[in-house]
């Protein structure tokens, strides 16, 4: 398996800045969305937890950076807290302890040789933003570029793999129509669109502003992490199973990759699901799904690779609506059916399949043009008692790793690293602590947060071991 990996392969793991970082208020941050939410109405986070102090990163950097090296990472991923560089979210007032948090941060990692790939937005927009219209509001993508470019300026002769937004499905989706994410807006049928809409409009913008301003002499890659589950048809005989695991895929995929890597525009089957279900509902808006303006820089062409967030699969069958009311749901008409024989792990949501990753990495070769991929997301959860050794995970490492070298090296995809998710245990948004993804199982009883490896942590550390032995070789 070891020599189908190139042997520049990115080996990473990742993490967010509102999972691990702590310090919610500290040295002059500001407040995020995500702080409002924990601190807010009761019941939207298991066990009313927070990330007010989480694995206190932003005190115990040094112990992350010891985690990095025992894995042997070559590369980690972390996202910038937008409010603790930002305060207000505007370039008008900079937090230089912010900036001297992420320069030792990054500074650290190149003197270990583990190149930082960062991402600026992982789900926690300054409040003051959100109080301005949040992601619904249109100047947010101006202002996102602003923030982008503070960060290219302040941090970018370093930094050469840059994510703008992570996951705009989930933001937008979980966000925006099901409020069971900051800022808890429960808009069904019509916000998300229109937060993916101005997502993608920023994310364009802060790619366009790099490639003119900064690649020149930073000569870094730009792109944005897209989720997806793999779909398949419940009856792979069934048209009808055919096309709604179709309308799937251009769901969640096609919302945000067909734009950017095909046409600039959103999958026409998208486009017209929703328009079908507003007039079968006698909804006279207008299309719900924004259209892209012919006067701002176009969306088509703005990823210098493909990140892809990748965890689980599903059969698809038509169905899943939601009454007489707008929704999402309604619009894709594609139920999720989950086949009994894939193992669950931790949350109800995560069935194990490795080889829909594979199959995902092919799809993707064949729908986008053949793009350089990175794995920016990959993981397995454990809940209730800690298990250190956690052998499931150990087998899923095992398997998913092995279904990425027969993408590479059967499928001929051009896969250029996998990021585990993620290096820490940490707070699962809106699961708090209770479920844990991380190599490293860190004690939240203890005020040092002590982190201790999972089994499954040296199980990556030994097969990045054998892949670079064997690159050497
Ligand atoms: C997110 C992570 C999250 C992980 C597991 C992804 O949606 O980017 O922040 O912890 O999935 O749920």
């Amino acid at each position: 398996m070891a020599n189908m990996f190139p042997c520049d392969f990115a080996w990473g793991a990742g993490t967010a800045a509102y999972q691990i970082e702590g310090g919610w208020d500290a040295d002059g941050k500001g407040p995020s969305i995500w702080d409002t939410f924990c601190h807010g109405e009761r019941g939207r986070v298991f066990g009313e937890q927070s990330g007010d102090v989480a694995c206190d990163s932003y005190e115990l950097w040094e112990e992350d950076l010891k985690c990095i090296q025992q894995l042997g990472l070559t590369h980690y991923r972390l996202s910038l807290s937008w409010a603790r560089l930002l305060p207000d979210g505007t370039t008008q007032h900079v937090n230089h302890k912010g900036v001297q948090y992420y320069n030792k941060v990054i500074n650290d990692l190149l003197s270990c040789n583990v190149s930082p790939m960062v991402t600026l937005y992982h789900f926690d927009l300054p409040q003051a933003l959100q109080d301005q219209g949040g992601w619904k509001s249109p100047g947010m993508a101006a202002l996102f570029d602003s923030y982008a470019q503070f960060c290219f300026q302040t941090f970018g002769d370093r930094v050469k793999l840059w994510i703008t937004i992570n996951e705009p499905y989930v933001c937008a989706k979980l966000g925006h129509e099901d409020g069971v994410h900051a800022p808890g807006l429960k808009e069904p049928g019509t916000a998300a669109y229109l937060v993916g809409h101005n997502m993608l409009r920023a994310h364009a913008m802060a790619w366009h502003s790099y490639n003119s301003l900064y690649r020149p002499a930073q000569r870094g890659a730009v792109s944005l992490a897209i989720n997806s589950d793999w779909a398949e048809p419940l009856d792979p005989a069934s048209t009808e199973d055919i096309a709604a695991a179709e309308r799937y895929l251009a769901f969640t995929l096609g919302w945000f990759a067909w734009p950017v890597f095909v046409t600039g525009d959103y999958p026409e089957s998208m486009r017209s699901a929703i328009d079908a279900q507003s007039k079968k509902l006698g909804y006279n808006g207008g299309s719900r799904l924004p259209r892209f303006s012919k006067d701002e820089p176009s969306v088509l062409g703005t990823a210098d690779f493909f990140a892809l967030n990748y965890y689980t699969s599903r059969n698809v069958k038509p169905g899943g609506g939601c009454g007489q009311m707008l929704c999402m749901k309604a619009d894709r008409d594609a139920e999720e059916v989950l086949d009994p024989s894939w193992p669950v792990c931790g949350v109800s949501w995560l069935a194990v399949v490795p080889h829909g990753l594979r199959k995902l990495l092919k799809y993707i070769k064949g729908t986008f043009n053949s793009p350089a991929v990175y794995i920016t997301e990959n993981g397995f959860s454990q809940t209730g008692p800690v298990q250190t050794e956690d052998v499931q995970r150990c087998a899923f490492y095992r398997d998913t790793i092995l279904e990425v070298a027969k993408a590479i090296g059967e499928d001929g995809v051009d896969v250029q690293g996998y990021f585990a998710w993620s290096l820490l245990d940490n707070f699962e948004w809106s699961d708090g602590f209770s479920v844990r993804f991380g190599l490293f199982h860190v004690d939240l009883s203890k005020a040092e947060r002590t982190r201790a490896i999972y089994r499954s942590g040296q199980e990556y550390a030994e097969i990045i071991m054998k892949h670079k032995t064997h690159t050497k070789d």
